[in-house]
């Protein structure tokens, strides 16, 4: 089995079952990732964290030095990557604390560095995106999300936003009528930065709030805390069914 990565999102800024070995500080290409990466073992499987908004939760979704972070785990041999994240729910199925492994993405960012091909113009190259994911370890997922009771929700669209504002209710309204089942602030461009660098790459998306104009009471962080407690200690469970299943 090839080493796993996990770059953890609001809610998962450290990784409590990890026996940490050691800390690397690495410089890239495109400068530095988002903090030291961790490298450590979880149910007998070695595992690199690298918390995506850095060790003290610093950086926004839109500053977050998504190149370096896929370069840095790349150059040290890690082939796989998940990707895990907060989002809010758009259609009905997609209720505070789920879990979700979506299999599509739309990308509504803008002004990000989103390719690593901009700097030797000599070849240009143009990945497959038609599934942004990679289905092996999506599989992987939503098998160990059953065993261990998660229940993740197998498809939908995560619809990738700019922020850091949340969305207008117009806004979502048009998204889900584009097919977004999910929305979020760092699905894009680190899913197509990992096809670009050949990571097999998922992502694990846990529902902190009903998006924009979903219910009649504004958004609040208090309730975003409360649910995402509730959805992190069940994406800990999965992590360590999902590494279970990989040491055999
Ligand atoms: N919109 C965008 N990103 C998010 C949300 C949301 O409602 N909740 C968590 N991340």
């Amino acid at each position: 089995m090839t080493k796993l990565a996990i770059i953890g999102g609001t809610g998962l800024d450290e990784m409590p079952d990890l026996e940490i070995t050691h800390r690397e500080v690495c410089h890239t290409p495109f400068g530095q990732p988002s903090a030291a990466l961790t490298h450590g073992r979880m149910s007998d499987r070695e595992v690199v964290f690298l918390p995506r908004h850095g060790a003290s939760h610093m950086i926004p979704p839109h500053l977050v030095n998504y190149r370096a972070n896929l370069w840095a785990l790349r150059h040290l041999g890690v082939e796989t990557v998940l990707g895990v994240a907060a989002v809010g729910g758009i259609t009905s199925e997609m209720g505070p604390s789920r879990i979700i492994i979506p299999d599509q993405i739309i990308d509504y960012t803008f002004g990000r560095d989103h390719t690593i091909y901009d700097t030797d113009l000599s070849h240009i190259t143009h990945i497959d995106f038609t599934q942004p994911y990679c289905e092996n370890l999506r599989q992987e997922l939503i098998e160990a999300g059953r065993l261990c009771g998660v229940n993740p929700i197998d498809t939908a669209t995560y619809g990738a936003t700019q922020g850091p504002r949340l969305e207008s209710a117009a806004e979502i309204v048009r998204m889900e009528r584009d097919g977004c089942d999910i929305v979020g602030m760092t699905g894009m461009p680190e899913a197509a930065l990992a096809r670009e660098l050949n990571l097999c790459y998922a992502s694990c998306s846990v529902v902190s709030n009903w998006a924009a104009g979903k219910v009649e009471t504004s958004i609040n962080m208090k309730d975003i805390e409360k649910n995402l407690i509730h959805g992190m200690d069940q994406v800990k469970s999965l992590l360590v069914t999902l590494l279970r299943l990989r040491a055999h």
